[in-house]
Order: C-alpha cells, then structure tokens, then sequence
C-alpha cells in the first residue's frame, strides 16, 4: 500500500537540516557528490544518541549479546563467498534518445514494446549489470590480485568472526553478535534526501540459533525492533510491516519482514528483519575450509547455526526522527501575540542537546554567574547549551526549532530578590506543551536525568 507524499513537508524538513546544521551536502563548495552527506553539530549528536540507544538495548541490557567492529576492507574471499562479487547488482537499461539511465524494472512495456519512461523511445539497451560495490586496490598494485571492494553490509564480517567471537565470549546458542558501522554501496539512483546514499550506517544484529528456533526469533526480533522505535518516539501509526513475499526474498531465506515508515516521500523501508538460515556461514566454511561448526555439549552434535539478522539503517533512522519531529504551531511572542513557531518535538533520549540554559538578562552578573553555575552542575550528565542573547522568547523558539525537550531561565526570583522562599529555584519549560514549573537547582539534576534516561 502506498501513502500519499507531501513535497512541501520533505522541503521544509531539508532546508531546515541544512539551516539549523542537521545534515549539509558532501563537498558542497564544490558542487557536491551526488548520494553523500556529512553531518553537522546537531545532526551528530542525534546520530549518535540513536547508535548509543540502539547499543545500549541490544547489547547492554541483554546477556545474549556481544559486540564488536570490523574492518571495512576484508579480504575479496569473502565477497566472493557471501555471493556479492557475482550478485550484488542492478540489471540497468539505457535510453540511447535522452540517455536516461534506469533499472530495468523501469522501462515501460507497451504492446509488447520496451519504451523509455523519460522520452518514450523504444531505442533502449539490452539490460547490463551495474555493480552496486565500490572496488578498490589494497597495496602499492592496482592489479587483479590487489581488488578488493568496500563493504557493503557490516554483517559479512560478523560471519566470518563467529568462530573467534564465539570462542572469546563462551555464549550458548542462541546468542548474537552486533555491529555498528559503515557501509558503501554506489546506488545508481540516490534519492530523496539521506534516505539512499552511498555512503550509509547500519546497526546489524546477526542471532545465532537453532534451526528449530529460527521461525519462532524471527517474530521475536521483529517485535523488539517494532518496540525500539516506539521508544525513540516513532508513532506505531507511521510504522508497518510487510512480510516479504517469496518471490522477493533472497533464495535462502525461510522468511522476511520489513518495517516501513511513512515518509513524507512516501512509505518506504527503515529495516529488514531476515532468518537467513545458515547459507552465510556455510559459505564462509565452503570457501575458507575452516570449520564454522557449533559444538552442543549437551547433545554433543555439531552444527552450523542459522541466523536471525535484524538489520536497520543508522541514517534511514535519522532521517525518519526528523520527519516524524517536525511540527509547526503557534507560540505567544513577547507581548503575548501569537506567531507561528517550527518545533523539533524528538523523544528526549534522542534530542541532540537536552536542556538549554538561559540567564534572562546578559548584562546582569548575577543572573549570568548562576546560569553558568547550573550549566557546570549539568553538563557532566548531559549536552547542555548556554544562551544569554537575545530576548528570552527568541531563545526559547531557537532551542524548539532543534527541539531541546527542556530550557531553565535563571531570573531574579532565583536570586530571591522578590520572594525569598524562591530562593536558587528557576522556571523549567518544557519544550512541547511550553508550560512552565518552578524547581529548585538542587532537584534540577534528578528531574531530567529522568525525563531523558
Ligand atoms: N545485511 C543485510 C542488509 O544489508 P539491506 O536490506 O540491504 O540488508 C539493511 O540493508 C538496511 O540498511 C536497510 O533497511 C536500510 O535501512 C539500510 N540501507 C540499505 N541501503 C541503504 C542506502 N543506500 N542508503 C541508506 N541506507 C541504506
């Protein structure tokens, strides 16, 4: 099912990316390089508060788990082996009129005619392959002996560590091993912002079972990661399941799940949830004729174990927080008069800066001396930016347009100058509902450690 698309929504959200440093062009005073992004001071810390998250579940909190971090270059043996060097391509089609280049699920059939989508010429090339793997030389030859390829996915190298990992950590199936990193693939037609790149991020999870127990995990891991989402503010609403249809799936793989978003693009896939059997690591045992067996020394049998690989885009997911972020509302300006304000209403424990602290005035020491103060109490327990320009309203509407969840404003009531009850207590505004409570700095701490955990 496709959901209807909203232009004007995805525009606003780039160029507000781009205007606040969320996310800029690759090698942009150059022109760019088409499906290349690097992230800016804001877009980093939310990257990097859903990898933590993302680690923090998977790995952290469960006892099945292990990590690691592989190399991006390995040995060409194993792209040869994990069948990527052979089939790890688009059969593309060339329009010889426009010279539109497309994949050749695009071109048109009309009575039995192929016919350009672009200009509607039936001049078109036989469909060639286009491989997505960047290749590269490792050494001083650029010959066929030093090729070796960027890597596409982050789990090959999980495969071909198992054994190590395996024997290092002394886990009992089911256990996995995860992975975060880059991942390269020279896509023919990025598109729609960061959402196919060629330069991306994967979280990858590779579950080692039973081959009795692979059906059953494959639920399991789509309802965890269904869950993560949730918890990093993502509306059960806008996220789906399609349950790959055969035809679709790779050969070896008993079953399939994707988890869509809704995008503004339209619905597209955030995460593939896959039982991959246990085709990768007897690959990797065929080619490499080392044993990838598991011993069970209950049973005493030997096995290769079949996996359960829930696999999510890093930069997919970024993307999606923000889409899903993005609102537009009315606030009260100076004088009480409402304006339209852009909001950034992410989930706290994903927001890239988390409390923003404001002294109302610049110009009076006191006030600037104790948000200082505040600022230092805490900053070693969380991102916090200090702001002293400009009026309190203009302040409070910067931190909502990169949605800081919380802004503390150190008055003259925290000096006791009006109230002496309301001694060292500040106001706390919350970024979405903008209402405003009176704390005391010595609660500040525990009540957002709390709200942002
Ligand atoms: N190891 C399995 C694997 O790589 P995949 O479905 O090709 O499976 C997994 O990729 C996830 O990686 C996707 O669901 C998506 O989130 C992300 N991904 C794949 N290609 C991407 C691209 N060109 N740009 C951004 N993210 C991409």
């Amino acid at each position: 099912m496709s959901t209807p698309t909203d232009t004007h929504r995805m525009e606003k959200i780039v160029s507000l990316c781009k205007r606040r440093g969320f996310i800029f062009q690759s090698s942009e005073i150059y022109g760019g390089l088409n499906g290349l992004w690097d992230y800016g001071p804001l877009g980093v810390e939310l990257k990097r508060n859903l990898k933590n998250y993302w680690w923090r579940v998977m790995v952290h909190e469960r006892d099945d788990v292990v990590g690691m971090d592989g190399s991006i270059l390995m040995n060409r043996a194993v792209w040869k082996a994990s069948g990527h060097e052979d089939t790890f391509s688009d059969p593309m089609v060339d329009c010889r009129v426009c010279k539109t280049r497309m994949r050749a699920d695009q071109v048109i059939e009309k009575k039995g005619a192929r016919q350009c989508p672009n200009c509607g010429s039936k001049d078109l090339t036989e469909p060639r392959p286009f491989h997505l793997m960047f290749k590269t030389y490792v050494g001083a030859t650029e010959d066929e002996s030093s090729i070796t390829y960027l890597r596409p996915e982050t789990a090959q190298s999980i495969f071909v560590q198992f054994k190590n990992v395996l024997e290092v950590s002394r886990k009992k199936l089911p256990f996995g091993i995860a992975q975060i990193g880059k991942a390269f693939r020279n896509e023919i037609n990025p598109r729609n912002f960061t959402f196919r790149s060629r330069e991306f991020e994967q979280m990858e999870l590779e579950y080692f079972c039973r081959p009795e127990q692979g059906m059953e995990l494959l639920e399991y891991w789509k309802e965890e990661r269904l869950k993560f989402y949730e918890n990093i503010g993502i509306s059960r609403a806008n996220l789906h399941v399609r349950n790959v249809p055969n035809e679709e799936r790779a050969f070896y793989s008993k079953g399939t799940y994707d988890i869509e978003y809704d995008f503004p693009f339209g619905r597209q896939e955030l995460e593939g949830v896959a039982y991959r059997t246990d085709y990768d690591l007897s690959q990797h045992q065929k080619a490499s004729g080392k044993s990838l067996e598991y011993f069970d020394e209950e049973t005493k049998q030997r096995f290769i174990p079949h996996v359960v690989e829930p696999s999510a885009g890093v930069d997919r997911t970024v993307l999606a927080l923000i889409c899903e972020a993005y609102s537009e509302d009315e606030a009260p300006d100076e004088k009480g008069k409402m304006e339209a304000r852009i909001v950034l209403r992410f989930h706290p424990r994903v927001a890239p800066i988390k409390c923003a602290v404001f002294p109302l005035l610049k110009n009076r020491e006191s006030l600037v001396v104790k948000a200082k103060e505040i600022v230092e109490l805490l900053r070693p327990h969380m991102y916090v930016f200090y702001d002293e320009s400009g009026a309190i309203g203009r302040r409070y509407r910067r931190q909502d347009e990169i949605g800081t969840p919380f802004g503390v404003t150190v008055d003259f009531e925290t000096l006791g100058e009006k109230d002496s009850s309301l001694l060292n207590t500040v106001t706390l505004r919350e970024r979405d509902s903008m209402k405003q409570e009176r704390v005391k700095i010595s609660d500040l701490l525990e009540l957002l450690s709390v709200r942002i955990a």
